[in-house]
């Protein structure tokens, strides 16, 4: 219930401009946020990296209204590639769909996600397509085979929720994909996507099980699991060695700020380990999705505001 208003929330203009003015949220906001500029992003990135953790960016954004600001995103993007390889970031940058048109023209979109794809590669950088609500997967799976075409390198995220989730890892392995496994974030209707967290957490352990099979690796398929779930990763690392897994084979993902204490263990192990580092002034939405996965993040809000 909480989490359905929550994310309801998350696409309120009334709710964002009342919740980016309220000190309310500050202090949370910065446990999941890496800064609102480009310096403070790469000093978080650059941070993690001296811990031995991976990196991806993400300028945050989504839903344009327009073709300018798709453009800006686009601009944006590239001056975040040109920082990184100037300030030797290794990593690759995350970008969801919407941020680059998919919505107004999805042909305008591939040519900027291709344009960025592009740049990335000139810096040895890579690009990761996030994964929106349902009503975009099928857009954004063509959009990311074309990529792939192109740039093999690339990473798409797909979302464990959907009842065609196992269906796509299959078709992904066959050709070779990349692609990052999440349980999924917005609100889905019945029709599409299971609604219980133990359905969600099977599927996300099925589609795990056929991705981190050798015979998927060895047909160059790379999957990255992003997910805090405890239990799941317990059960990536068990088959992990008796598949007799290497590291290089497959990663972890985490999002900033969330089980920092996780992400070392896997490190100091001897796992790859990426954290997905957001910042930029267009927060609200990913901070509210955050605040929908968690309540407890909730109460953290409201302990900040009471103790002034
Ligand atoms: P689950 O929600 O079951 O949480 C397991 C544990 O993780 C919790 O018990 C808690 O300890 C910790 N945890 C989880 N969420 C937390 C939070 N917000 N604050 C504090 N602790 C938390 N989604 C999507 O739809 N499209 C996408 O492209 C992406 N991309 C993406 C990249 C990366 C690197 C990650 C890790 C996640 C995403 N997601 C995403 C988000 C994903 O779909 C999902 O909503 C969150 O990861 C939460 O699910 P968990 O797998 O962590 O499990």
């Amino acid at each position: 219930m909480l989490r359905t208003v929550l994310l309801a929330m998350s696409r309120s203009h009334g709710m964002e401009r009342w919740i980016v003015n309220s000190r309310l949220t500050r202090n949370t906001v910065k446990r999941f946020v890496a800064g609102t500029t480009l310096d403070e992003a790469i000093a978080a990135a650059a941070e993690l990296r001296s811990r031995g953790l991976q990196v991806t960016l993400d300028l945050l954004g989504e839903s344009v209204a327009s073709q300018e600001a798709a453009d800006k995103a686009l601009t944006g993007y590239q001056a975040l590639l040109t920082r990184m390889a100037a300030d030797g970031v290794e990593g690759s940058v995350s970008v969801k769909p919407t941020q680059l048109g998919l919505v107004l023209d999805s042909e305008a979109c591939r040519r900027r996600l291709l344009a960025l794809a592009a740049r990335a590669a000139e810096l040895g950088r890579k690009v990761e397509v996030d994964m929106e609500d349902s009503t975009l997967t099928q857009a954004t799976i063509t959009l990311y085979l074309s990529l792939k075409a192109e740039y093999p390198e690339s990473r798409l995220a797909l979302q464990a929720y959907l009842f065609r989730t196992l269906a796509d890892v299959t078709s992904l392995i066959e050709v070779g994909g990349r692609v990052r496994l999440v349980k999924g974030a917005y609100r889905e209707p019945p029709s599409v996507a299971m609604q219980g967290k133990r359905d969600v957490d099977g599927n996300f352990v099925a589609c795990m099980d056929l991705g981190l099979r050798p015979e998927a690796v060895d047909k160059g398929f790379s999957l990255a699991l992003g997910t805090h779930d405890d239990a799941i990763i317990q059960q990536a690392l068990e088959w992990a060695r008796q598949r007799g897994l290497r590291p290089q084979d497959f990663e972890f993902q985490f999002l900033y700020g969330i089980r920092t204490d996780l992400q070392e263990s896997l490190v100091r192990q001897g796992w790859g380990v990426r954290v997905y580092v957001p910042f930029g002034e267009s927060w609200y939405p990913y901070f509210m999705r955050r605040l929908a996965e968690r309540p407890a993040n909730l109460a953290f809000v409201l302990k900040q505001y009471f103790k002034g």
